[in-house]
């Protein structure tokens, strides 16, 4: 499996956001990881179809969808049905909120897009494991959904360890993505642990540069 690095775009300065594009584009991000967040699921709103209209206009990295929101079941269909054929790798939804994680696959599927399974901190990874014949990619969040800019919750980076065990194990190729005080400082302990897929918001936004950032990431993760 290449692992790889995603930048989470809430973290970037939204006043001068084509400079940061500008920025993210001369580095090896593979996906713009796209949070959402309803203020019902998690107590913050985000960003949500201008943005991405404005975004999937003018840029040309692939978007990661994660949805942070109380009624998956019905926004996600109405939302793919408007960026059908658009630069949209991934959607993922919470585990804790999709009614029906079979059907919602299906349409995301349908679409060419690849079906995500995200499960909150406190949440098992029997979740994940009940749930496999329907995902293409589990996330493990490592704070929290909410905020950007928290700090990494330790027992996280030991369910990525058991989930990675379990997938091992059965030969499972699905990838894990992990989400949530990702830095330069930890990623290697989430690299142990066996993550593919690392998003990193403040990780990469708050450095001085987003080219040796995630080179440096990188390197450590591959
Ligand atoms: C948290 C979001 C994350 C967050 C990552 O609810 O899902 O994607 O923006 O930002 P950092 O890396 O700063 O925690
Ligand atoms: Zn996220």
């Amino acid at each position: 499996m290449n692992n790889f690095i995603a930048a989470s775009i809430i973290a970037a300065d939204f006043f001068s956001l084509e400079n940061e594009y500008k920025k993210l584009n001369q580095t090896d991000i593979k996906w713009v990881h796209f949070d959402i967040m309803d203020g019902h699921f998690v107590p913050n709103i985000t960003i949500g179809s201008c943005d991405l209209d404005a975004i999937l206009k003018k840029t040309n990295i692939p978007i990661d969808i994660h949805f942070m929101v109380d009624n998956p079941d019905y926004i996600v269909p109405l939302f793919i049905k408007n960026y059908s054929n658009k630069k949209i790798s991934n959607v993922s939804v919470h585990v804790e909120s999709c009614q029906n994680i079979k059907k919602l696959s299906n349409i995301v599927r349908k679409n060419k897009i690849s079906f995500g399974l995200a499960i909150n901190p406190n949440t098992s990874i029997n979740k994940i494991i009940n749930n496999l014949k329907y995902i293409d990619l589990a996330l493990v969040m490592t704070v929290k959904p909410g905020f950007a800019g928290q700090k990494i919750i330790q027992k996280c980076i030991n369910k990525v360890k058991k989930l990675r065990n379990y997938f091992d194990k059965n030969n499972i190729s699905i990838p894990i993505q992990v989400d949530g005080g990702i830095k330069l400082e930890n990623i290697s302990s989430l690299s142990d642990a066996g993550a593919n897929i690392y998003v990193s918001g403040t990780g990469i936004f708050n450095t001085n540069n987003y080219i040796k950032t995630v080179n440096k990431m990188k390197k450590i993760v591959e």
